[in-house]
């Protein structure tokens, strides 16, 4: 897996310079907000819901302009719910990628209403001409975004977390899927749709992102019990001192990681279908579980 991180990195630079043409800049007041949104979506974020998208646009072969503008909306709301799980009100976190979060650099309402900016952007996004040329298609887009980022995806999972109730493992994964498993899932969705995927195809992509997601989050909450505040570019040691129940503080450390172990290799499998079409995927599982930040 020697390419992937430079893989990577393209993918983020890629989608980050596309932003930067779509989200809005003005010159009146309302600048601040248009300050703060590009503050929240340009700063250095792994982008890997952009290299999902991208390289299943690939393999799919889907035309790489099109797939760009879904990144570009998966990444603004990707940025708009983390500058709300930062706000005092919900994780109260001061660092995010390396830098403030917003609501430091800027202040709380200018934060929420930069969030509040970037989901709409996002739909603003797919919903243009330019995102596909069917109508019927770029309908589907929003539906499937929109049913990731709300009460029956990213949302609602923020909701399950935020009341702290005492989960068992199943109230845990369920959680997982929808705070974080929904939108990682959706970078699938939408290449998906774009191409006019067979059931067969779509049922062992969606398989492995429900895989995938599961272990990003795993390795999220490892990395808050274990990891390295100055290489994630956000605090650590959050979730336990807030009573959070995650994979972390219910299995402990040891039995989390061997759980990963045995999550990578059911994942990869999902991808069995494709064959070395899906080489780039397969080795991201790699990527995923062994980063750092
Ligand atoms: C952080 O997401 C929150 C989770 C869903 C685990 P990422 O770790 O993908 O954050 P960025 O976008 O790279 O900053
Ligand atoms: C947040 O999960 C997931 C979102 C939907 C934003 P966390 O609260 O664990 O994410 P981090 O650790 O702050 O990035
Ligand atoms: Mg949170
Ligand atoms: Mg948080
Ligand atoms: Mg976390």
């Amino acid at each position: 897996m020697t390419d992937l991180p430079r893989r990577v990195e393209e993918a983020a630079d890629l989608v980050t310079v596309a932003l930067d043409e779509l989200l809005p800049r003005a010159d009146g007041p309302e600048s601040r907000l248009t300050e703060a949104m590009r503050y929240a979506a340009l700063g250095p974020g792994k982008r890997l819901r952009t290299y999902f998208a991208l390289e299943t646009g690939r393999m799919l072969g889907v035309d790489e302009t099109y797939v760009l503008r879904a990144a570009c909306a998966l990444e603004c709301i990707q940025a708009y719910s983390l500058v709300h799980d930062d706000l005092p009100c919900m994780d109260d976190d001061d660092m995010r990628r390396g830098h403030p979060t917003v609501h430091v650099a800027y202040d709380e309402m200018t934060a929420v209403l930069a969030g509040d900016a970037l989901q709409a952007a996002a739909f603003e996004i797919l919903a243009h001409p330019d995102t596909h040329p069917d109508g019927a298609v770029r309908a589907e887009l929003v539906a499937r975004l929109a049913g990731a980022a709300g009460a029956r995806g990213m949302v609602g999972g923020q909701m399950i977390d935020m009341l702290g109730v005492r989960e068992d493992l199943g109230g845990v994964a369920r959680m997982q899927r929808l705070k974080t498993g929904a939108l990682i899932a959706c970078a699938f969705e939408l290449p998906l749709v774009m191409a006019h995927a067979q059931e067969a195809e779509r049922h062992a992509l969606l398989a492995f992102a429900h895989d995938l997601g599961l272990a990003y989050q795993i390795v999220d909450d490892l990395l808050d019990a274990e990891g390295d505040a100055a290489a994630m570019g956000k605090a650590a040691g959050k979730d336990a001192a807030a009573g959070k129940t995650t994979f972390v503080t219910l299995l402990g450390v040891e039995a989390a990681r061997e759980r990963l172990g045995l999550l990578k290799t059911q994942t990869k499998s999902h991808l069995d279908p494709f064959g070395p079409r899906a080489e780039f995927l397969r080795d991201s599982v790699d990527f995923v579980l062994e980063r750092r930040h």
